[in-house]
């Protein structure tokens, strides 16, 4: 019988080393290869997998959605480095307002100290990244509001890099406020319904200047959009992983990008 030991044993120990160089060496092969193809010009990211990850490690839910707030933290390093210019993460759509009170709690007081916590980011102003929220402000207290345009405010000047976070984000809710903001363009006669074309509703979505997702990410095994830039996602790319997203690892990310490389966009044609 063996007794539980908290400490690696030396075996183990070295297996964990040459692992860990075995992937240090395919990460740096990829980032290379990367690095000398077209990156998607706009990622978008469905995190998913925060409560699953805490329940397969024996953590409070909590602690899952804190470790996906980490993890995002670092997602942030990885595509700085291989140029990624745009990122959208989907951080809680219209629906996850259905969860149980004490978890929305928890999530939105996540949200206030981090998009406080972006708009102070030294990353943030080294590499000028401007930071926006997409989706319906309406649903949000008002702390959340505040530490949202808090974010914006500092970093609006700024355009070599774009990170949105979606939340309070539904894809159909997106395309119906665009609908309406035409509607009343039409009614106020600024707007003749001949003129609307894709641009036209592209510019009223949440997203508006913003160019359309090159390749749209989920985590956790699901192979769902889940209601998340539907208009936009039209001629995306789609991939879908394994982990769940606190466990994601630079080497899961940067394979992801890597496949989107190696695959040809026809747009119909
Ligand atoms: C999906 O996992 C994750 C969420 C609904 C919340 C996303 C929030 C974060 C990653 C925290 C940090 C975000 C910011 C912007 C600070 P899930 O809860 O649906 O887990 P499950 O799929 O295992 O049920």
């Amino acid at each position: 019988m063996t007794t539980p030991s908290s400490k690696p044993t030396p075996r183990r120990g070295i297996a964990d080393t040459l692992a860990q160089v075995a992937g240090g060496a395919v990460e740096q092969r990829l980032l290379k290869e990367i690095r000398a193809g077209p990156v998607p010009r706009h990622l978008a990211i469905i995190m998913d997998g925060n409560r699953r990850y805490a329940e397969s490690h024996g953590l409070e839910r909590e602690q899952g959605h804190l470790r996906g707030k980490d993890k995002l933290e670092e997602l942030l390093d990885w595509c700085l480095e291989v140029g990624l210019r745009t990122l959208t993460v989907y951080a809680l759509s219209t629906e996850n307002f259905h969860r149980e009170r004490a978890e929305v709690e928890e999530l939105m007081r996540l949200f206030e100290e981090n998009f406080r916590r972006i708009g102070d980011d030294p990353r943030v102003h080294q590499h000028q990244i401007r930071v926006r929220a997409l989706g319906n402000r309406a649903l949000l207290p008002p702390p959340v509001v505040r530490a949202i345009e808090y974010a914006e405010m500092r970093t609006q000047g700024y355009d070599q890099y774009r990170y949105n976070i979606a939340l309070a984000y539904g894809g159909r809710e997106d395309i119906l406020q665009a609908i309406r903001t035409i509607a009343t363009e039409v009614k106020e006669g600024k707007l003749k319904p001949e003129e609307i074309d894709d641009r036209v509703v592209s510019s009223r979505l949440y997203t508006q200047d913003l160019p359309d997702p090159d390749l749209i990410f989920r985590t956790s095994g699901e192979e769902r959009i889940s209601n998340f830039l539907l208009w936009q996602s039209a001629y995306a790319e789609l991939y879908f992983c394994d982990v769940l997203w606190p466990g994601l690892r630079k080497l899961d990310f940067l394979r992801a990008i890597h496949a989107y490389q190696l695959r040809r966009r026809r747009y119909g044609t």
